[in-house]
């Protein structure tokens, strides 16, 4: 059964911009914009080695690490410099005009 957790409101989230939510529970925040009008919510953790990407900004479609400067498409996830690395995806449901992510 996964667990979905409430992120923020739909008004929250902005176009080209990458806005950090906090979790009850969850060390790092819930990353969330608008990729091709679609709602996209990551990790605000690299999956290299740990550094938080909340500072990252959104530039066509994908963010990059303030760490070692490696990118991320948001669209996919993959990594466009070690494709062994992934950006997660939260799966994102609206319920009205609530952000809910499935964090397992
Ligand atoms: S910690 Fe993100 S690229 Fe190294």
């Amino acid at each position: 059964m996964a667990l979905r957790v409430r992120v923020c409101r739909l008004a929250d989230v902005v176009p080209g911009e990458l806005r950090s939510f906090r979790v009850s529970g969850v060390t790092w925040p819930v990353l969330v914009t608008y990729v091709d009008d679609a709602l996209v919510a990551v990790p605000g953790v690299c999956p290299h080695e740990d550094v938080g990407l909340e500072t990252s900004e959104v530039d066509d479609g994908t963010i990059t690490c303030p760490g070692h400067g490696y990118r991320f498409d948001l669209r996919t996830g993959r990594c466009g410099h070690d494709p062994a690395l992934e950006l997660r995806r939260y799966p994102v449901t609206l319920v009205g005009d609530e952000v809910f992510v499935d964090l397992l």
